[in-house]
């Protein structure tokens, strides 16, 4: 058996973990080869891989980013090779399947690989952690661990000088990087984009934490829309998966608060920090048990699945249960934080 490795979309930390999880009990359990592509499916197109190895897996499960690269190139976008063209190349370089390692996008390419009929199996990756049909996805693990640290940080600034601080933190569609961050350092207010809020309440909280001599945290999600709004902040173009570029609610939104509350305010935008560096520990056991299940599921043939965390143990969903879908922040989850604010 040969397999195709490739890592799509945004990166995150513990893809190297699963690579090596993968290639591990892909390569030593299994016998079977293992074929990385660099760039995601950029490298299937540009006929550009590698071996992949024990050798060149070694001592990768605590490094950040990717050994494999990676990009939001389609397969079936204009200089992709579609399902002819890929039919070719694993012809060409002998593959029986794809491993894939992404989010939502890469997941809903692997389904249309799948129904097409070429072999994939999705491992689940992003900070965003709105992947369908699995507890956790790796890597936001780590980011939640970077979000709380920056807020636990302007926590001491802002009470120095007596500010409102409202930390901008990733996330695409989906509010939990912001909702774990914003727990876990104990924000007093925190918006995300499964409900919207309007300018009044927010102040209002903002008020309420002031008036005890605090300096409120605000953790914004970057799709958070006001009351009203129908649309979140973007910075203009796409990601790449025709889906708009999304950031710069922290900035409007500590403009609207100083406006309104007549309290000083500071907005930081947490951005790629949340992407970069090494991932922690749950990440790398998570990253490397989906990478071990990932071959598992290879080794059997149970082509058209993702590797899932249900509770604690890992499992095989349909990528026909996870393709164009995104996991948000159920309503009893963000009532249970919201009765905190203020
Ligand atoms: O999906 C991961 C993510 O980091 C999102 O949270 C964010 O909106 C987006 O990717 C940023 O993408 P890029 O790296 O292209 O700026």
């Amino acid at each position: 058996m040969r397999v195709g490795v490739l890592v799509s979309g945004g990166d995150c930390p513990g893809l190297n973990a699963a690579v090596r999880g993968a290639v591990l009990h892909g390569v030593e359990v299994y016998g079977h080869d293992y074929l990385g592509y660099r760039d995601g499916w950029r490298g299937v197109a540009k006929n550009d891989s590698f071996i992949l190895n024990r050798n060149r897996v070694r001592g990768i499960a605590p490094l950040g980013g990717t050994i494999l690269g990676t990009s939001r190139f389609s397969p079936f976008g204009d200089e992709g090779p579609g399902i002819a063209g890929l039919k070719e190349i694993m012809k060409r370089d002998q593959l029986d399947g794809f491993l894939t390692i992404g989010g939502n996008g890469t997941q809903t390419v692997a389904q249309m690989l799948h129904e097409a009929g070429i072999n994939a199996i999705g491992l689940p990756k992003t900070i965003d952690n709105d992947l369908e049909e699995t507890d956790y996805s790796f890597g936001f693990d780590t980011a939640v661990h970077v979000a709380t640290e920056a807020i636990d940080r302007l926590r001491t600034t802002g009470q120095s000088h007596k500010r409102c601080m409202v930390l901008e933190v990733m996330g695409r569609d989906a509010g939990w990087i912001a909702l774990h961050a914003g727990i876990a350092a104990g924000a007093h207010v925190i918006l995300l984009p499964e409900f919207a809020e309007s300018l009044d309440q927010i102040s209002e909280w903002v008020r309420h934490v002031h008036e005890r001599g605090r300096a409120s945290l605000v953790v914004v999600a970057e799709g958070f829309k006001f009351k009203g709004m129908s649309e979140g902040v973007t910075k203009g173009g796409d990601d790449g998966f025709g889906r708009a570029r999304l950031g710069g609610i922290g900035e409007v939104l500590a403009d609207k608060i100083e406006e309104r509350t007549g309290i000083e305010t500071r907005a930081t935008i947490l951005g790629h920090v949340q992407r970069g560096g090494v991932p922690t520990a749950f990440d790398r056991v998570l990253a490397t048990r989906a990478g071990a299940a990932g071959a598992d599921a290879v080794a059997r043939g149970q082509w058209g699945t993702m590797v899932a965390l249900r509770g604690t143990d890992t499992a095989l969903v349909p990528l026909s249960a996870v393709a164009g879908k995104t996991k948000q922040v159920p309503l009893n989850r963000y009532d249970e934080a919201r009765r905190m604010f203020g």
